[in-house]
């Protein structure tokens, strides 16, 4: 799709003319100028329509002529705008045009910071498909996105650069959606090294041998039983002159059977998406080097299968993951945590300012906060307020859970350093806790995102599945660590 910065709404033409209405038909930019001018013919419209101009409202209107555009299409922004409001405005837009070719709009004209970067990015999110297994079905024609005057030319360098990031999220979308038999442990990698060098970024991969020289126990471990080997996927982004050093660790477990702790087939239908969280660093680290964010970016992706094959780890085993501590594997589906533990080790004596690590880790994280807000753990203040900011600039909901010591008992092994599992009462806890034993004293913000890493049901710019959440807090992340 193109952005583009267009003339006056009196003097351009197209297809669709897109405008903002405010809750109970208060005309925004350019609704005003079109509804004058179509006159009783839109009341007439409208009067048949239950159109209030709600968010989630979106109306076309045949101009029949009365205007150079074809259609005039109302998109609903309820009363108090800000940038999400106006991401989703834009993402049941571009749901409601995938027909047009050519759509014009005044949403950016809305006067806030980033309108336009909103906009295009809820656009695009919204159109997103991943049809790759469809004989049938209309990809979304849109081609062209104008931002009509005034600001026409400064909405759409903006929206370029809100591009880019969406570009990220719909990689990491298509890697989330993909089935397992299409995303091997090797095939993930091959992606990275494709990807590191379309964005110049460095990028490892440790095969077996390496993992196993690298005293990696914890992905050894849950790779025991699959019959494609592991890798392990280092990206190094780095910038001349970089603000801050961030790590970045993303649970990549590309399918999740439960390994002989087996999952039921419910709850493992959705298992291909068990890899969102090395996803989401994939996509963050694209964008930070596409967009040359000047910070240093360490990307960790352990990726294996957890799967019960004949070599699998048994319950009662007993691993020892990079930073020597030893786990007593009791239950083999708490298999993100050891492969964490390896990504997190190495992040951690690469001593960066900040380790952020993504992963759809625990049941009971979705069970806690539903599908669409994430868990953040933290054991620095300072740490977890910056993520929070980030992604509530972003538009991505988390919330801050606690990291009790007294609850560490609780995962106290009888033969081991640790175990695996804790209490079912407060699931999720344990899973960070267990997570805090390999991060040292690095500032350090754990992200699960079981529930939201999956949309349920599409809504404004998530269509149902993969969401590629994640990536867009990162990349705020990076820009506010990269100074502004
Ligand atoms: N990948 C799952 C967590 C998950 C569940 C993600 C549902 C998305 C939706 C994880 O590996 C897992 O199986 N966790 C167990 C941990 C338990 C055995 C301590 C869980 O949550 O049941
Ligand atoms: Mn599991
Ligand atoms: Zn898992």
């Amino acid at each position: 799709m193109d952005f583009s910065a267009a003339g006056s709404i009196e003097t351009e033409s197209g297809e669709i003319l897109a405008v903002p209405v405010f809750e109970d038909r208060s005309w925004g930019p350019g609704a005003g100028w079109a509804a004058d001018r179509l006159g009783a013919w839109l009341d007439g419209f409208l009067d048949v329509q239950s159109f209030s101009g709600k968010l989630g409202e979106v109306v076309a209107i045949p101009t029949a002529e009365r205007l150079g555009f074809r259609t005039l299409v109302l998109v609903g922004v309820g009363t108090e705008v800000d940038d999400e409001v106006l991401r989703q405005a834009a993402g049941w837009l571009g749901r409601h045009v995938t027909n047009a070719v050519d759509v014009a709009t005044t949403l950016h004209q809305i006067d806030l910071d980033g309108a336009a970067a909103a906009v295009t990015e809820g656009f695009l999110l919204a159109q997103y498909r991943f049809d790759t297994y469809k004989s049938t079905g209309e990809p979304p024609k849109t081609e062209h996105l104008r931002f009509l005057a005034p600001g026409g030319e400064a909405a759409s360098s903006a929206a370029d650069e809100a591009a880019t990031v969406a570009a990220a999220v719909v990689m990491a979308r298509d890697l989330i959606n993909e089935p397992a038999i299409g995303k091997s442990p090797e095939v993930l990698a091959a992606k990275a090294v494709e990807m590191g060098r379309s964005v110049g970024v460095k990028v490892d991969v440790l095969e077996p041998a390496d993992i196993e020289r690298e005293h990696l126990g914890g992905l050894m471990g849950v790779a025991m039983g699959a019959h494609n080997p592991a890798r392990l996927v280092r990206f190094s982004y780095e910038p001349e002159d970089p603000k801050g050093f961030l790590a970045l660790v993303g649970k990549g477990i590309v399918f999740d059977s439960g390994g002989l702790s087996l999952k039921s087939p419910d709850n493992m239908e959705t298992m291909k998406t068990d890899m969102s969280g090395a996803a989401a660093v994939f996509g963050a680290v694209r964008a930070i080097a596409t967009l040359g964010l000047p910070v240093r970016v360490l990307g960790i992706t352990p990726l294996t299968e957890n799967m019960p094959g004949g070599g699998a780890l048994r319950p009662g085993d007993v691993i020892r993951p990079r930073n020597g501590k030893t786990v007593e594997v009791l239950n083999t589906d708490a298999e993100g945590r050891l492969v964490l533990a390896d990504g997190l080790s190495l992040a951690a004596e690469a001593e960066p300012d900040l380790i952020v690590d993504l992963a759809t880790l625990t049941g009971a994280c979705k069970v806690a906060l539903g599908s669409k807000i994430g868990g953040l753990w933290a054991n620095d203040e300072e740490a977890a307020d910056k993520v929070r900011a980030a992604a509530a600039r972003a538009g991505e909901r988390f919330w801050r859970m606690p990291l009790p010591d007294d609850y560490r008992t609780k995962i106290d092994s009888q033969i081991a350093d640790m175990k695996n599992i804790g209490d079912r009462w407060g699931g999720a806890i344990y899973a960070a806790l267990f997570l805090k034993e390999f991060v040292g004293d690095v500032p350090w913000v754990h992200l699960d995102i079981a529930g939201p890493a999956r949309w349920p049901d599409p809504e404004h710019y998530q269509p149902k599945g993969g969401s590629g959440f994640g990536v867009r807090t990162l990349v705020e992340l990076a820009k506010e660590l990269a100074g502004g």
